[in-house]
């Protein structure tokens, strides 16, 4: 059988290549789809996901050229085409009930850190929730959507952006720099999709063996700000504080000069740079 089986007629007119069993994993990326150009990966998948025939956990949409690639809030992700990896990746988290979906962002986040640790060195962190920094400026992020069956995650899409290879940034696109901006240098976008989908499936292999304390912990010892007084803006107002921890639900939680500790989804804070 192939393993490509999933796809019908229409979707494998827009598919450039077809890899499969090319990464050392175990799942995540062993069926790998290059697409020249589509709307969203994450969109594509989920659509992938609708037809009859399943899809293979792990199942990984990259494409070259996203025309409308969506960030978190409701975003746009703009990426040049051709020069950064835009990517989804097809999870089924079926054990981890809904109160514990923001331990799939911390399992994801760790593998995309790990993947580029080793390459970027320890300016990298993991802004809360899923952003990927280096110094002050945004080399990646995520957009994860789960899909909840009998309050258990059925399918977790799991969207990931990395800017890799591109020099210029439009203005108004926030504050983002790229691999090449920081080595000078291009780096192989599909040796660097290898290396994450690798650590991503192992982070998530020890989130399915329940090691949730540890990949806890490891998130907060490579998260953006903690323990450093900052200034945050909240409901228009600006104060001064310091991110201490983050919930087991993902609220963030921040130490005021008051000593009062106040809590903050996505929506709620912004992280003001110096
Ligand atoms: C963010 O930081 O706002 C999240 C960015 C997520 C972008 C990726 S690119 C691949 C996938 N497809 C999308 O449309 N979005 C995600």
């Amino acid at each position: 059988m192939n393993v490509f089986d999933f796809l019908n007629v229409f979707e494998l007119n827009i598919i450039i290549t077809l890899q499969n069993n090319i990464f050392s994993g175990l799942f995540v990326g062993q069926n790998l789809l290059t697409l020249k150009e589509v709307d969203s990966t994450n969109n594509f998948l989920k659509n992938l996901l609708t037809n009859s025939k399943p899809v293979p956990e792990g199942t990984v949409i990259m494409a070259e050229s996203q025309f409308a690639g969506r960030g978190q809030q409701e975003n746009k992700w703009h990426s040049e085409p051709g020069k950064n990896l835009t990517f989804s990746v097809l999870l089924n988290p079926a054990f981890l009930g809904v109160l514990n979906q923001f331990d799939l962002t911390r399992a994801i986040s760790l593998g995309v850190y790990d993947a580029l640790e080793p390459i970027l060195g320890a300016q990298l962190k993991i802004k809360w929730p899923n952003d990927i920094y280096y110094a002050d400026k945004k080399l990646g992020g995520m957009l994860i959507e789960n899909l909840i069956q009998g309050g258990q995650i059925k399918n977790s899409i799991v969207g990931i952006g990395i800017n890799v290879n591109q020099q210029d940034f439009p203005a108004g696109t926030g504050n983002p720099t790229s691999i090449r901006q920081i080595l000078h240098e291009d780096y192989d976008l599909r040796t660097l999709l290898s290396e994450i989908c690798t650590h991503i499936e192992a982070y998530y292999l020890n989130l399915k063996a329940g090691k949730i304390v540890f990949l806890r912990n490891a998130y907060l010892n490579r998260l953006y700000w903690l323990n450093e007084p900052q200034k945050f803006k909240a409901q228009n107002e600006v104060f001064a504080g310091t991110i201490i921890n983050v919930k087991e639900t993902g609220l963030l939680v921040i130490k005021n000069n008051n000593n009062e500790e106040r809590e903050f989804s996505l929506k709620e804070i912004e992280f003001l740079n110096k």
